[in-house]
């Protein structure tokens, strides 16, 4: 789509995550030269700041991620700005005037992107700022962008999104959500409703259960300050596991419309029913381990984290979706840090024969009989990284067994997408021109951030015992008792 003239404003300019990620997609996005002479990018932050630190800082940071000098100096020269908002951080005033100044300079129309790269707890005070000087609204678009997490449970996610509707209406707000951005993400609504094969069996009666998992090495690096506050269910659970299992679960939209969509997950989230913390969850904290040969500290010994503290760094729980599609098949979600590898996969176990003909001493057996191997179809999807499938189905080996039997092997079906299509681009360019563009597909509304906080109230709300676990397993034994044996990882500890 065509790309508007427009201001990109970020909120917290200084910030980690603007030269990690925002200044690379804008970065990218603006490749093209007709978008470049377009778009001007207005960093905003407390520190008192020039044009020209700003600048600096972003060269820095897209030369470090490998890109030509030359390019990204011109760029940096003639499309970054940077406006001090005082040591208060609350001079919208000033703002607003640069704002304006820029526009009439570069002759932009009015079209407004403010992006909210921010500690949530001053998310409310730069909405009341933005609607105080008049920054809601202008001759152009206005769209503001709030990176999760959104509220810290329902009540807050509720008076934040009274708050934000009290200065933008909905079609302006974009709530992100990363894992929304990526490529392979995005994959599973082509891979579900695109292709008759697997939805026609994408229900309780050809599927046994589902398992989702969301592992990373890391720990919790300099981010404690935040984390500590938040946890894993927080950090992890309620945003980016739960849009995963709303796309595996959600019924087939009536178009690819943003709300058609968007009401689909809702009304998903909506028929899962809220886990019982004792009985359908477990949480973990790492301790010190080993990974890669490597000892590495435990939560508790992390920078700035108390030394009693409790928080999760781990999740697992089961979940049941009441309702006609899946009433009885259970949805596993596991993710913490420090596990021992990235992995984001979503594993669908199909149910297993009725009868298996194979058995070692002459079968027929059902599967139901302890000693009845049939292995059932596994479908693998991976996200991160080697993104792609896995289908797993039985083969005969070749020869026959010493008892007469014949012998059958596990093998699979497997898509490479690198291989198919090369690198997969990043998630928050994806997202970046979604905003530009006003398309809000890719975004989580109101209703919809609020449906997945009231999912996991009782749980955040209970006090529940959090197991220590070694860094670079698979999360504490209390997670046996849900489920002993992941898909994904084979055992849940390695
Ligand atoms: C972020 C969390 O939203 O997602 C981090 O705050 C986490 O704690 C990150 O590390 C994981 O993202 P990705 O894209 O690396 O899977």
């Amino acid at each position: 789509s065509q790309i508007d003239p427009h201001l990109f404003v970020i909120f917290g300019a200084t910030g980690d995550l603007t030269k990690r990620k925002l200044i690379p997609a804008l970065y990218h996005l603006m490749q093209d030269e007709d978008v470049a002479r377009r778009c001007v990018v207005l960093g905003a932050a407390r520190s008192d700041w020039t044009d020209e630190r700003f600048r600096e800082a972003a060269r820095t940071a897209l030369r470090e991620q490998g890109y030509a000098e030359e390019t990204v100096d011109a760029w940096c020269t003639r499309n970054l700005h940077y406006q001090c908002l005082g040591p208060e951080g609350n001079d919208y005033e000033g703002l607003r005037e640069r704002v304006e100044q820029l526009e009439r300079h570069r002759n932009l129309t009015g079209n407004r992107v403010f992006y909210f790269s921010l500690p949530p707890s001053i998310y409310t005070q730069a909405i009341e700022g933005l609607g105080a000087v008049g920054l809601n609204t202008s001759s152009g678009w206005s769209r503001v962008v709030v990176e999760k997490p959104f509220g810290h449970d329902l009540d807050s996610a509720q008076r934040l999104n009274e708050r934000v509707h009290q200065h933008f209406d909905e079609d302006q707000v974009y709530r992100i959500d990363h894992y929304l951005g990526k490529e392979t993400v995005q994959n599973l609504m082509a891979f579900r409703f695109g292709n008759a094969l697997f939805e026609s069996m994408w229900n309780r009666e050809h599927i046994d259960r589902v398992e989702i998992t969301v592992a990373e090495p890391l720990g919790v690096g300099g981010r404690a300050g935040y984390y500590d506050q938040s946890g894993h269910v927080r950090d992890m659970v309620q945003n980016h596991l739960t849009q995963l299992l709303s796309l595996v679960a959600m019924e087939p939209p009536a178009s690819m419309d943003a709300d058609a969509i968007r009401d689909e997950k809702v009304k998903v989230l909506n028929a899962v029913q809220q886990p019982d913390p004792r009985a359908d969850v477990a949480l973990g904290q790492y301790r010190a381990g080993t990974m890669g040969g490597e000892p590495v500290p435990g939560y508790r010994d992390e920078p700035d984290v108390p030394a009693d503290s409790d928080t999760e760094t781990f999740a697992a729980m089961r979940l049941n979706v009441a309702n006609w599609r899946w009433q009885g098949v259970p949805f596993f979600l596991r993710t913490g840090k420090r596990l021992p590898r990235k992995l984001t996969q979503i594993a669908v176990r199909f149910q297993s024969a009725p009868v298996s003909l194979f058995q070692a001493d002459g079968g027929p057996c059902v599967p139901r009989d302890a000693d009845c191997e049939a292995a059932p179809n596994e479908l693998l999807i991976t996200l991160q990284p080697d993104e792609g499938f896995d289908l797993r189905f039985e083969v005969k080996a070749p020869g026959n067994s010493d008892d007469g039997s014949m012998p059958l092997e596990t093998q699979q079906l497997s898509f490479s997408y690198q291989d198919a299509f090369g690198p997969v681009p990043d998630a928050y360019e994806t997202l970046l021109r979604d905003i530009i563009v006003g398309d809000p597909t890719l975004f989580v509304r109101a209703d919809e951030v609020e449906a997945s906080w009231q999912l996991y109230t009782p749980l955040l709300e209970t006090d529940l015992p959090v197991h220590s676990y070694e860094a670079g397993t698979w999360g504490p034994d209390a997670v046996d008792r849900l489920l002993p044996t992941w898909t994904s990882t084979g055992r849940t500890r390695s």
